[in-house]
């Protein structure tokens, strides 16, 4: 059965998890709105995608934004939070700006769109609600401190917007992955390296939003872990 074609937000679509997402919900009919900053890494010219160029860092001026998008938007039938970046290092390595701007764009920002769009998806009684989570959200790991606590805190938003949306028909779900091959790692020391069984594919997380988004009404799939068969960290070479 062919589902009926849905208007999917979907932020960090200029790369990566995002980018790929939205090439699929495209070409599975759906209307998507992106939100990235640079667009140039996704030039797309299908009619049904619309490009928002926002920086989710800039906290404090992301509230209006997201309330003048939701106005021009609303009735939007689900959201991916996917955009995201990385930075490890010993807790002593990161400034203090550092680590405000690092939980802003990878947790505030995800619970400022939550906060959004939540009114209008319950106001419709249904809805799908994904965050891209990670593996640092399921175990700190060292030089991991910031990332792994933005990520478990955004899963801990997801479990509890699970809990708090259910009665108004809306779905929330978060997915953990693993390392995935993408721009993620361009500006990273470490990688998985090039062996094809230490990474997932961005295509694979897609697999899984599919997953998430094609659900019949009344099921929620709450967390799917994913992860490459070997679990591998390679050191980049230093030029
Ligand atoms: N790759 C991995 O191994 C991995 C593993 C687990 C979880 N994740 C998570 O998956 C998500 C997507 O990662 P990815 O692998 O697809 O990385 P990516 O290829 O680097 O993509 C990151 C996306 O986030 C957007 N973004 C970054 N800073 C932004 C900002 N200030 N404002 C608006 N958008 C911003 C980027 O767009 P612009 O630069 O154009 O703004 C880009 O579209 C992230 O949340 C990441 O933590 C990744």
């Amino acid at each position: 059965m062919k589902l009926s074609a849905r208007k999917i937000l979907i932020t960090g679509a200029s790369s990566g998890i995002g980018r790929e997402a939205c090439k699929r919900l495209l070409n599975d009919g759906h209307q998507v709105i992106g939100i990235a900053r640079d667009f140039s890494k996704f030039p797309c010219d299908d009619d049904a995608f619309t490009p928002i160029t926002i920086d989710l860092e800039a906290v404090e001026t992301l509230p209006k934004q997201l309330q003048t998008l939701a106005k021009t938007q609303s009735n939007v039938d689900a959201i991916v939070c996917c955009a995201g970046r990385g930075q490890f290092g010993s807790l002593e390595e990161f400034s203090y700006e550092q680590i405000r701007s690092l939980i802003d764009l990878n947790f505030i920002s995800q619970a400022f769109i939550a906060r959004t769009f939540l009114p209008i998806l319950k106001q419709q009684q249904s809805g799908t609600l994904i965050f891209i989570g990670s593996e640092a959200a399921l175990r700190g790991s060292r030089k991991g401190s910031i990332y792994c606590a933005s990520k478990f805190a955004v899963r801990g938003l997801a479990q509890a917007l699970r809990d708090e949306c259910s009665k108004s028909g809306v779905s929330v779900s978060i997915i953990n992955p693993g390392m995935v091959k993408s721009e993620f790692f361009d500006e990273l020391p470490f990688s998985h390296g090039d062996e094809e069984d230490n990474y997932l594919l961005p295509e694979d997380v897609v697999d899984a939003i599919a997953l998430i988004i094609n659900a019949r009404g009344s099921n929620v799939i709450d967390e799917i872990n994913l992860s490459p068969l070997k679990n591998v960290v390679q050191s980049k070479p230093v030029n």
